[in-house]
């Protein structure tokens, strides 16, 4: 049995603090080992795990790439190996980093390799949560086509909540297959207004729990001092990101 958590939504709604809340979660409730995938470009889901990476997979498709075509061995074996380097081993999450998207030039040859081993890897781990990319365009090129469970993060606006329903409506028309999806709404200042709960409830978006805008989230990146190891005692951000696993992923 695998579980797979993704998550999603505009820029800067918290989709990667969120990320590592989710790791750290599983872990503290013994579900070990966790591999977090990095899917964003830009890159930091790292910082807020409080691990560091020297490789990407891009940098391994990169060089698979210029051997486009070449089916020889040797190649899924250096692929295998670049693999491995891009995946950075921690006590019991381990991360990898998508990295930068293709440049110019046909990668047919080295994806097909990088999917294939990929796929691999990903089977040696029981939990995956996936840091996914800002906005809609992504969604279409989302790393993993199945999540057990898929959040979509988002602020309490309601242009916010506009945009997560186009989200949450896009996941529904290109068919990816998320058995459990759910909205979050992050740095909740006040009450969440009536009409963007009324927006929730006529669009039936699965409402899994309300986080607040919280000065300890803000202090710890400014101190650069990675937000997952946060307690929820320190912060009441992950307090309420706690009651919302516990609910939505036991
Ligand atoms: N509940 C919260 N309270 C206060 N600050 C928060 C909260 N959640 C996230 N933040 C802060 O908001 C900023 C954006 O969060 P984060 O990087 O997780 O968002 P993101 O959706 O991954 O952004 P991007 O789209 O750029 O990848 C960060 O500085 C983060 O520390
Ligand atoms: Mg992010």
């Amino acid at each position: 049995m695998t579980l797979i958590v993704g998550m999603a939504g505009k820029g800067g709604t918290g989709k990667t603090t969120l990320a590592g809340m989710t790791a750290r979660y599983l872990v503290e409730t013994g579900r070990k080992p966790v591999l977090a995938v990095d899917a964003d470009a830009n890159a930091n889901l790292a910082d807020v795990l409080g691990m560091e990476y020297e490789h990407t997979l891009s940098d391994a498709r990169e060089e698979m790439k210029t051997s486009a075509g070449d089916v020889s061995i040797t190649k899924d074996v250096l692929i295998e190996m670049r693999t491995q380097e891009a995946i950075v081993e921690g006590d019991d999450i381990d991360l990898v980093v998508m990295g930068k998207p293709e440049g110019a030039g046909c990668y047919c040859a080295a994806n097909a390799v990088l999917g294939a081993v990929l796929e691999r890897t990903l089977k040696n781990y029981p939990y995956q949560v996936i840091d996914n990319e800002a906005g809609m365009e992504h969604i279409s090129r989302l790393t993993s086509r199945y999540m057990d469970v898929f959040y979509v993060v988002s602020d309490a606006s309601r242009r916010g909540l506009i945009a997560a329903l186009r989200i949450w409506q896009l996941v529904e028309e290109l068919k990816i297959t998320v058995p459990n999806k759910y909205l979050i709404l992050n740095r909740v200042r006040g009450e969440v207004s009536k009409d963007v709960m009324d927006i929730i409830e006529k669009e039936k978006m699965n409402l899994a729990g309300v986080i607040p805008d919280d000065m300890a989230i803000y202090d710890a990146d400014q101190q650069a001092k990675p937000t997952s190891l946060l307690t929820a005692s320190d912060s009441p951000a992950v307090a309420a990101a706690r009651e919302i696993f516990k609910k939505t992923l036991g």
